[in-house]
């Protein structure tokens, strides 16, 4: 778990690679839902209105070479979702209980079936209380701006750098406040500032904080 810019997709993508168990980006589900909204011009900010839409919404994670894929009434929908405008809609919908509980469904189902890591906001805290081991990334706006500024250049958008640390300061205000599962850090989580540390080193420390829980404490007398 952790806000925009984290590197929790990063890092969760690359920690499911190496132990070879399934990625479940959570907030793609989110942004699925808020692009339906989008497309249909419905008024998100609108409570009954996008909970009518999300009901009869047919919403499928499947894998295609290992990637995580987005399906929405059958249409692969995996690189819209991405585009910048849909980030703030998918918090504002992400608000309503209607949409939280049918996500929370599909990734506690998911999640039942198999060993994952799953990279979210509310995943230690409300989707999986019990998870074996949960790490809350987190990291400054300057530099997670910097970071999601790099990430949509990749793909293409042009963005601006004040409007985008605006913009994702104002998405964590909403993603902490919202009345159902709050973006928030469980308390048993292992908090890491990743605003001075490489991908490596992240990695590295998680990595060490899971060898250390699964080491016998003692070893076993016979
Ligand atoms: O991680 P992301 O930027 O793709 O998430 C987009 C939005 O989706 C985020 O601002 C809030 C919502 N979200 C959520 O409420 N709970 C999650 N587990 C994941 C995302």
């Amino acid at each position: 778990d952790g806000p925009a810019g984290s590197g929790k997709s990063t890092i969760a993508k690359a920690l499911a690679n190496d132990y070879k168990i399934l990625y479940l980006d959570t907030g793609a589900m989110y942004r699925a839902c808020a692009l339906k909204a989008l497309e249909k011009k419905i008024d998100i900010t609108n409570e009954t209105e996008v909970e009518e839409l999300i009901r009869a919404l047919s919403l499928e994670v499947k894998y295609e070479n290992g990637t995580q894929k987005t399906i929405v009434d059958g249409a692969d929908v995996s690189d819209a979702i991405r585009a910048p405008e849909i980030s703030m809609a998918a918090s504002t919908v992400s608000r309503y209980p209607f949409v939280r509980l049918k996500m929370a469904e599909k990734q506690r189902e998911i999640a039942s079936d198999m060993s994952c890591v799953l990279d979210g906001r509310d995943i230690g805290t409300f989707v999986l209380p019990t998870a074996d081991f949960k790490f809350f990334l987190t990291a400054s706006p300057e530099v997670r701006a910097e970071r999601r500024k790099r990430e949509l250049e990749s793909k293409g958008y042009t963005v601006d750098f004040e409007q985008l640390k605006e913009e994702i300061v104002r998405r964590d205000q909403q993603d902490m406040n919202r009345a159902i599962a709050p973006l928030k850090q469980a308390e048993d989580a292992i908090l890491i500032d990743t605003s001075a540390m490489t991908i490596e080193e992240v990695l590295q420390a998680i990595k060490k904080k899971i060898q250390e829980k699964i080491r016998c404490p003692k070893p076993m007398k016979r």
